[in-house]
């Protein structure tokens, strides 16, 4: 596999999220200029999106030396004060699903942040007592898909905030190129843009079917991507026209069919599909919202005529509007 060679290493070669890019140029040559640590980063979005390969970047761009953990694998305040303790100056923590800290290794992570300082406690019982060591400067980048479910003093310590956006589709198609171009697959414009189109405004999709449909064209054809091998690929995958996959439809086609459209609550639908709540909030419905098939009301999900069009099914009450 060679996802190592096509994910970008520097901000220059990092496509799209041109907002994200700018501000994080500035924030990290302000920091390597002053010689410091720069300030806690959290990025939040969409699975896919990139918020791991930003984190390698930032440390790359910095200059230092990043080490990687995720919210649930931190059980213990002991898990993390280890890692706190070998950083080197300046380098970069990088905590994936941060907001699946617990609250005990939460606590430890604030005088971190805050101060470069932990407490640890020595020994047991009446013989225990707490000792304060310091830090190297460091640098907390944090990714999570919910920012609202971090807390608030945890979300308050970070200086810097980051929201990564679906990518357009043009974005995406210079992605699928530049991807092409590491992995030796000869695709043109419209070969690129198909998959581009059908890849959820996501990046990590984009190059998975970027990689799927090169064994299409190899096997079937001689290797070259064109705009008619890419539908003909796609379709097979089970890749829709607008690029929604089995699942997307699954929830769609429950929405409307098992449900009369909605509004029905997340954990009714969540039972009808068999996923759970938290693939359709974090996986599933960005998107579909997003692009206008769903929406997110008071009294639960409700399919908007766009997915009743999509899906070729008939309202049976009155959409204008809708
Ligand atoms: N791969 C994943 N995200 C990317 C991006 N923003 N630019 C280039 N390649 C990527």
């Amino acid at each position: 596999r060679q996802d190592r060679a096509i994910r970008p290493i520097q901000l220059s070669d990092y496509i799209g999220q041109s907002t994200v890019r700018e501000q994080m140029e500035l924030f990290v040559s302000a920091a390597r200029n002053r010689h410091e640590a720069l300030d806690h980063t959290l990025i939040f979005g969409p699975p896919g999106l990139g918020k791991t390969t930003l984190a390698h970047i930032i440390a790359n761009e910095m200059g230092v030396n990043l080490r990687q953990t995720s919210g649930p694998v931190l059980e213990r305040p002991g898990d993390l004060a280890a890692l706190l303790t070998n950083l080197e100056a300046n380098d970069v923590l990088f905590v994936d699903e941060i907001h699946r800290l617990s609250p005990v290794v939460e606590e430890v992570l604030y005088p971190a942040m805050e101060d470069y300082q932990i407490d640890i406690m020595i020994g047991e019982g009446p013989a225990a007592r707490s000792i304060k060591l310091d830090l190297e400067p460091f640098t907390l980048v944090g990714a999570t898909t919910r920012a609202g479910s971090l807390t608030s003093p945890l979300r308050d310590r970070f200086g810097i905030v980051q929201r990564l956006e679906f990518y357009r589709v043009e974005d995406l198609s210079t992605i699928v190129r530049r991807s092409a171009g590491i992995l030796d697959v000869v695709l043109d414009a419209a070969g690129a843009g198909e998959i581009a189109r059908r890849s959820r405004g996501t990046p990590r999709i984009a190059n998975r079917l970027l990689r799927r449909v090169r064994d299409y064209a190899e096997v079937k054809f001689d290797g070259r991507i064109t705009a008619e091998i890419a539908r003909q690929a796609l379709d097979l995958l089970d890749v829709d026209n607008v690029g929604f996959d089995m699942l997307d439809r699954k929830l769609l086609f429950a929405i409307i069919e098992k449900f009369a459209g909605g509004p029905v609550g997340l954990d009714n639908l969540a039972a009808a599909i068999g996923e759970e709540r938290g693939t359709i909030e974090d996986v599933l419905e960005p998107y579909l919202i997003q692009e206008g098939y769903m929406m997110r009301t008071p009294r639960g999900r409700v399919a908007t005529k766009r997915a009743f069009l999509h899906l070729g099914l008939q309202a049976d009450f009155d959409l204008t509007g809708a």
